[in-house]
């Protein structure tokens, strides 16, 4: 029987169908007709399903019927029941263990990867962070993940995109986790002062407007309060930590996907206003004792405001106002 479907979209229909029939039994010859493929065909493809971490039962009489969904972030797994139009739709990538799932990204985009590619991994064995620090990223605890946007903006305005993506983050782990989640400034997502998730934005501009972001997230989702390494122990938390249960990472990460572009598409329709404006209520630093380091200097003061353009407003322990666009804080 000549096949209808390519391999790996017959892959992609029985697996479905497997889904569908619930754990029930369905028989070779059924899903072959189903398909348009023979019966050898569909069984490799449920070895290669098996291969990928599905746990699916054969029987010579009964047929195939699945017992468990592998806890993996594929891609099959986040699209099913993925509410965004763009984002995860296009491009996507799976790694089940790669350095940097930014490095892989930053590599698609100079070859034209449209917006909306997403690359996410199981672990990352050199997780970056802001300010050149590395970002913890054990085997299937958490979240990593990279986006490729590519939006109409001047240089000049892409802070703006960073403060975005830390309301993104902020309003999907409250939506899903109903965790007391905060924000400070610019990106950091904390819970009780620790952090659970961190954002690192990454930008190549050209003349007069931004070529292409790469955004990555890393969500500590999975990871017991011991396994955290001991310099970052204090200030780290998890999901698993705070509420006491185990997360499925991957409905967390559809529930990032479908609220980035939520407030990717108010900020294209709608400006930066709204957006800021639901920043500052996710954030209480508002007239709190910082330190501040950015490129070079140091600034230690009471948090004044955050303006329309995001920038932190500090009044200055010698009394001055200094307005700053970047830079590390430590609450004091
Ligand atoms: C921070 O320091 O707060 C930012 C951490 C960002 C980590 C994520 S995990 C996925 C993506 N790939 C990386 O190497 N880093 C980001």
């Amino acid at each position: 029987m000549s096949e209808a479907f390519p391999a790996l979209q017959t892959r992609e229909r029985l697996m479905s169908d497997l889904k569908a029939a619930s754990g029930k039994w369905i028989s070779g010859r059924l899903l072959g007709e189903r398909l348009s493929v023979s019966r050898s065909a569909v069984w490799k493809q449920v070895c290669a399903l098996k291969e990928e971490g599905y746990v699916i039962e054969s029987s010579p009489r009964k047929g195939y019927r699945l017992r468990d969904l592998p806890d993996l972030l594929l891609i099959r797994e986040i699209r099913d029941g993925l509410a965004t139009r763009v984002l995860g739709r296009r491009e996507a990538r799976y790694e089940r263990r790669t350095d940097s799932t930014n490095r892989i990204a930053r590599e698609l985009a100079l070859q034209g990867a449209p917006e909306g590619t997403l690359v996410v991994a199981d672990e990352q064995t050199q997780g970056r962070g802001r300010m050149d620090r590395s970002w913890f990223s054990p085997p299937l605890q958490g979240i990593y993940a990279s986006l490729i946007l590519r939006p109409a903006i001047p240089p000049h305005e892409a802070p703006r995109m960073t403060l975005l993506s830390s309301v993104a983050v902020a309003e999907a782990l409250l939506a899903e986790t109903r965790l007391d989640v905060r924000i400070k400034w610019p990106n950091d997502i904390l819970v009780k002062g620790r952090k659970i998730a961190g954002i690192l934005t990454e930008i190549s501009t050209g003349m007069d407007a931004v070529e292409y972001m790469v955004v990555g997230l890393g969500v500590n989702v999975n990871t017991p309060a011991e396994d955290f390494p001991r310099e970052i122990r204090q200030q780290a938390t998890s999901i698993l930590v705070e509420t006491g249960a185990p997360f499925p990472r991957a409905a967390l990460l559809r529930g990032l996907l479908a609220a980035y572009e939520r407030h990717y598409d108010l900020f294209r329709t709608s400006g930066f206003g709204p957006v800021m404006q639901r920043w500052k209520t996710l954030t209480d630093m508002m007239g709190r004792r910082i330190l501040v380091r950015t490129a070079g200097r140091q600034h230690v003061g009471e948090v004044l405001d955050f303006d329309s353009e995001g920038f932190l407003i500090l009044r200055d322990d010698r009394g001055e106002t200094v307005r700053i666009f970047s830079g590390d804080v430590t609450l004091l």
